[in-house]
């Protein structure tokens, strides 16, 4: 019978075993450090939800001049092609932030909880609503370059798109630009 020979462990000493701590919190640190990089770098809403960039479609798909406005419920938002140009319409009322909805008989936005009137493109007519609806800022983008050729000017009027090609049309519901108040 053979007797097994046990190699004597050597004790971590004080200096190696404040260096494996030190090293240990460092990677903590870093590991820390990467995961709060990460989630604010990461958009907090994704594209084609109500927070995010939503496209519409091409120019060319957008509803004809002078129609009614078209409603996006995902997106909660009225697309209106007016003479001026297009607006994105923030479905909630600039009162108490009812929903309002489109009347083809009165060809006028409608809220039904204390009867604020709106015209198509979201301008105030009567009722307590304090302003005129509120609206987000659209872009129109190069479909070959991705680049944004034009935008909302940030007063809130219409955005009037430049001729030559078919833009897509893109919506920013993460950008709100309020109405303007009434006298
Ligand atoms: S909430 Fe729309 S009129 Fe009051």
């Amino acid at each position: 019978m053979t007797e097994e020979t046990i190699e004597p462990r050597t004790p971590v000493n004080r200096r190696e075993f404040l260096n494996l701590a030190w090293l240990a919190t460092l990677g903590f640190f870093f590991v820390d450090i990467a995961g709060v990089t990460y989630f604010f770098a990461m958009p907090r809403f994704r594209e084609g939800e109500f927070g995010g960039l939503f496209t519409i479609g091409k120019l060319s798909e957008l509803p004809t001049l002078g129609s009614a406005p078209v409603n996006f419920p995902k997106v909660k938002l009225w697309l209106a092609n007016t003479e001026e140009g297009i607006k994105a319409i923030y479905k909630v009322c600039t009162h108490l932030g009812c929903l309002y909805s489109w009347s083809d008989q009165e060809v006028k936005f409608i809220c039904p909880c204390h009867g604020s009137q709106f015209d198509s493109d979201g301008s105030y007519i009567q009722g307590p609503a304090p302003r005129d609806l509120d609206i987000f800022v659209v872009q129109a983008v190069d479909p070959d370059t991705g680049e944004v050729v034009a935008e909302t000017p940030a007063d809130g009027s219409a955005l009037s798109i430049p001729e030559g090609k078919d833009y897509l049309i893109r919506v920013d519901t993460g950008s709100k630009i309020n109405g303007q108040p009434h006298s």
